[in-house]
């Protein structure tokens, strides 16, 4: 056989047997045979070199196409054997794997009811950081460094002299400096405190912080505002409030706020506890840069753990941070 015709016969058949290697060792071993080192092709290339000039003229292109198609066959061989999936190691008959949902957590779906009321009020939607300076979120509040109020806030405090907010007030006096009235504005988030954990306390809660400001604001826009929001997410008509006076330093006067249902049987045939309220100080409005004697304003917190459990009738507070997934898989869809 001449060369030109031993080069087309090693394209053909090699590139062939490339193609129909049945496994990785199969396609190794054709591999070896035809391109490697002491293979068929090496072969041929070791005959073109002492070949006579005119086998050269007419073989050199030849011989090029077929190295390029000897390599092509084997890595598209060699390709499509790693995609594929060895049937033997799949056994049809077993069970297929059970995989769930996730769903939104309990505290996400009353997060996200309540910013969705405010929204509908003309609220902003803002954030605020957790890591936060003390100024913000006591001194600027009215509580100066040697305040007691300080004391029914167990702090984390970090080496920094920062801490991790404890209340999502910090939000309100953040935001004064920037913005003059009318502001309309709600935060939830996350809150710390260093709390002994048990079955009410959490060292880690969610708080909303409302807080408006603007020319000739009374009780009557809070309560009417809170009403609002109690209806919404408690996803009751009947529901009743009350206030009573109560101390927070950044509002004066200031109130707690309970809830009943006219309707309801069982815990919310009482009056419960929600949250606190009550009109920004005027010390506050003035450590922000709004003159008090122009602009009044109201504002309230409360935990959002608490609502959901009052609305799920959850009696145990663990339940939001914890990772017992039988409890959280409850309000899935
Ligand atoms: N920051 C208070 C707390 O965490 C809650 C609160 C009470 C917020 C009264 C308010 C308010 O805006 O007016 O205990």
């Amino acid at each position: 056989m001449d060369l030109a015709a031993q080069l087309e016969a090693l394209r053909d058949d090699g590139a062939a047997r490339l193609t129909a290697a049945a496994d990785a060792d199969a396609l190794e071993q054709a591999r070896i045979e035809l391109l490697g080192r002491n293979g068929a092709l090496k072969d041929l290339k070791d005959a073109f070199k002492t070949a006579s000039p005119e086998d050269k003229r007419s073989c050199g292109r030849l011989l090029g196409e077929v190295d390029q198609a000897l390599k092509a066959a084997y890595e598209a061989r060699d390709k499509s054997l790693q995609g594929a999936v060895d049937s033997s190691a799949i056994d049809i008959t077993l069970p297929g794997e059970d995989r769930r949902a996730g769903s939104i957590h309990p505290i996400s779906q009353v997060a996200w009811e309540v910013e969705q009321v405010f929204s509908s009020m003309g609220f902003d939607v803002v954030d605020g950081p957790h890591i936060e300076e003390d100024e913000f979120n006591f001194t600027r509040l009215n509580i100066p460094p040697d305040h007691p109020a300080r004391d029914s806030q167990d702090t984390f405090w970090l080496s920094t002299g920062k801490l991790l907010r404890t209340h999502t007030s910090s939000v309100q006096s953040r935001t004064y400096p920037d913005t003059q009235p009318p502001i309309r504005k709600v935060v939830v988030g996350k809150v710390f405190r260093y709390e002994e954990v048990d079955a009410t306390h959490d060292n880690t809660f969610t708080q909303v912080e409302g807080f408006l400001v603007d020319e000739q604001i009374t009780v009557a826009h809070l309560v009417g505002t809170l009403q609002t929001m109690i209806k919404a997410v408690l996803r009751r008509d009947d529901v009743e409030i009350r206030l009573r006076p109560s101390f927070f330093p950044f509002v004066e006067p200031g109130f707690e706020v309970d809830v009943r249902s006219t309707s309801a049987t069982g815990r919310f045939s009482n009056w419960v506890e929600l949250l606190g309220c009550g009109m920004i100080h005027p010390k506050v409005l003035k450590m922000g840069g709004i003159d008090p004697e122009r602009y009044q304003g109201f504002a309230f917190g409360l935990g959002l753990e608490r609502l959901a459990m009052i609305r799920h009738g959850i009696e145990d507070i663990r339940l939001f941070n914890g990772a017992d997934l039988r409890g959280l898989r409850q309000f899935a869809g």
